[in-house]
């Protein structure tokens, strides 16, 4: 048995007790730190100047290009904090012995002065660096445990696993179906042979189960020939049809870019480097220049010496001049039209519903099928965003009478000419 005391290894006396009592208090008195304001506005206005300033460097529990800045006040008084943030210059050059130290923990890297920022957007910078974003534990767990849920759903229908275990099943239970048959047959025979029965009743009875009758029957043959055409054939039209069909087609990159690491961990827009998407046909792949916003000072993975190799492969494309060459994943042949911001920009369907879980692929592989019929099928389906796009509204009054939603279909999204040159 396990008692209590052992389980924890800590003696659970008054002593203990007063101390995590008086620890308790500490960490309420460091959280209320009184010279940031805690209110919801206050947290909410400083994220909006927090995303437009600082982001591209920031994160508030997360290393990036800077320190994860959550604490930052009690690190440092706040009146200190302000100013750093305004001119970290200015600060730098009195001296102060905390921020030369982090200066030089980061490379030297200057955080650029933020003048232009009044008192209130100090204030509330502060509030959403001490109070944002939270991540609550229980609602992370049931968020998490959400989304499992929800796969299982979308999925629709049972799991593949679950399906072999029934289908062994169904096998185990039809041979013992077999031998309980061949059982009752056996014992049924025992008991007609102690009858008297006439001379073909005999016959029968009596006959043997004759395999190599049973295979050359007719019936057989024209069975398992169906069966073997058939299999042929829809292998032959499976084939015929995933000619160019690259579903899952993931090559290896000239670097070892993650997107689990950047777009996942890291939560970097897709848009801060696919700066296509909402204003053209193509998503555009970064040059090297948007890699070196940040691989100018981060060289390495936090705790690692150095500069990686993958990285220096982003220095010598920027040294030479030279394009990095990555290899292309998605491609439509030239006789189809696909334009990102119709569908991104317009149509307001997000990355994922037709690139997949972008986010967590190390490495980037084909999501979608990218055929005709992928398209169509979308376009049968999807319905038009029109709230708030005045440019429908006509459209829309004009199809109040049908019973159906607006879809693509109805403004033309079959027909062969939007999509074909
Ligand atoms: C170009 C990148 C960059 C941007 C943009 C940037 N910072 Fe920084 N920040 C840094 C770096 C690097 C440091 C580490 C100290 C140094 O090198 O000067 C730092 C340090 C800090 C610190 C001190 C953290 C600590 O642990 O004590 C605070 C606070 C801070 N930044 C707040 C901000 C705020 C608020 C903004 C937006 C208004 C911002 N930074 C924008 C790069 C940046
Ligand atoms: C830090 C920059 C960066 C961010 C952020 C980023 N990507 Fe990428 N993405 C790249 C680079 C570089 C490539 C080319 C190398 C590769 O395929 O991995 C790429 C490739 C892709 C491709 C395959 C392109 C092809 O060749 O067909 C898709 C799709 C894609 N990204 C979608 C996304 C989505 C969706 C997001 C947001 C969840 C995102 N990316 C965020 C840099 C980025
Ligand atoms: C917004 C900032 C940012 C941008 C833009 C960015 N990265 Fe990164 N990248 C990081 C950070 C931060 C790390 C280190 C993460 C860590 O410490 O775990 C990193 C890590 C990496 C690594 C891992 C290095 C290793 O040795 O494992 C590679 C490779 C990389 N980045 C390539 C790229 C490429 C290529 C681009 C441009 C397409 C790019 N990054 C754009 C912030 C960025
Ligand atoms: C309606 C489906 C759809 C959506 C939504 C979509 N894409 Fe694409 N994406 C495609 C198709 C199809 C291609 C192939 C285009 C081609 O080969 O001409 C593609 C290609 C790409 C490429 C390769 C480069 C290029 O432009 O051809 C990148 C990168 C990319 N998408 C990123 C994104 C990002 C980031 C988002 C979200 C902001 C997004 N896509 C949303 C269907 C989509
Ligand atoms: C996930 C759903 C989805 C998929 C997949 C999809 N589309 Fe679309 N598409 C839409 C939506 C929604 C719109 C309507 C956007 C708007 O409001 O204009 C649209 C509009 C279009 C239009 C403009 C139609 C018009 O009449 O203005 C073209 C062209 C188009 N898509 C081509 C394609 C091609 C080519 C593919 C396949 C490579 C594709 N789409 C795949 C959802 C999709
Ligand atoms: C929503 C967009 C869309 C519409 C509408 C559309 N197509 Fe296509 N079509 C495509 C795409 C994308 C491909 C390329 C598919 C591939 O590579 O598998 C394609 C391929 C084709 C091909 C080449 C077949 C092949 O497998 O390479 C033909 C022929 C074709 N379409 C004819 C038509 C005709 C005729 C119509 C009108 C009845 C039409 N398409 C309407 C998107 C569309």
């Amino acid at each position: 048995m396990l008692s209590k005391r052992s389980l924890v290894g800590v003696r659970w006396n008054f002593h203990t007790l007063a101390v995590l009592f008086f620890m308790l208090i500490g960490i309420q008195a460091f959280a209320a730190d009184p010279a940031v304001d805690s209110s919801d506005e206050a947290v909410a206005a400083g994220k909006t100047v927090f995303n437009a300033n600082c982001k591209t460097c920031h994160r508030l529990d997360q290393k990036l290009v800077g320190p994860a800045l959550r604490g930052a006040t009690d690190r440092q008084p706040a009146d200190n904090v302000k100013k750093f943030i305004k001119n970290s210059g200015v600060v730098l050059a009195s001296g102060d012995a905390y921020y030369t130290k982090l200066y030089k923990d980061y490379n030297n890297t200057a955080m650029p002065a933020h003048e232009f920022l009044s008192d209130d957007d100090l204030n509330n910078l502060l509030a959403y660096i001490e109070f944002g974003d939270k991540v609550d534990p229980a609602a992370a767990a049931a968020a998490a445990a959400g989304t499992e849920g929800g796969e299982v759903a979308a999925a629709g229908g049972i799991p593949s696993e679950y399906l072999t275990v029934i289908l062994v099943v169904l096998v185990v239970v039809l041979l013992l179906i077999l031998t309980v048959l061949g059982l009752i047959i056996s014992v049924l025979t025992k008991y007609l042979n102690k009858q008297e029965l006439d001379e073909d009743d005999q016959e029968f009875v009596s006959q043997k189960f004759n395999l190599g009758k049973v295979l050359k029957s007719d019936g057989f043959i024209i069975i398992v020939t169906a069966l073997v055409v058939a299999l042929v054939a829809k292998t032959a039209i499976d084939g015929l049809y995933s000619v160019g069909v690259q579903q899952g087609y993931a090559p290896t990159q000239p670097i070892a870019y993650s997107h689990k690491l950047h777009a996942g961990t890291l939560e970097i827009e897709c848009q801060y480097c696919h700066t296509g998407v909402e204003i053209g046909r193509s998503a555009n792949i970064p040059s090297p220049n948007i890699c070196m916003n940040c691989h100018t000072h981060v060289q390495n993975v936090q705790g690692k010496e150095g500069v990686s190799p993958e990285i220096q492969k982003i220095y010598d494309a920027v040294d030479n001049n030279t394009p990095i060459e990555w290899v292309r994943v998605h491609n439509l042949p030239d006789l189809a039209y696909f334009n990102h911001s119709q569908h991104v920009k317009v149509g307001g369907i997000e990355c994922q519903t037709c690139h997949g879980p972008i986010q967590e692929m190390e490495v980037v592989g084909q999501h979608s099928a990218l055929t005709m019929g992928w398209c169509i099928d979308c376009h049968r389906q999807t319905e038009i965003a029109t709230e708030g796009n005045a440019y429908y509204d006509k459209l829309v009054q004009i199809h109040v009478d049908s019973k159906d939603a607006l879809k693509v279909k109805d403004i033309g999204g079959l027909e062969c000419a939007k999509c074909h040159y």
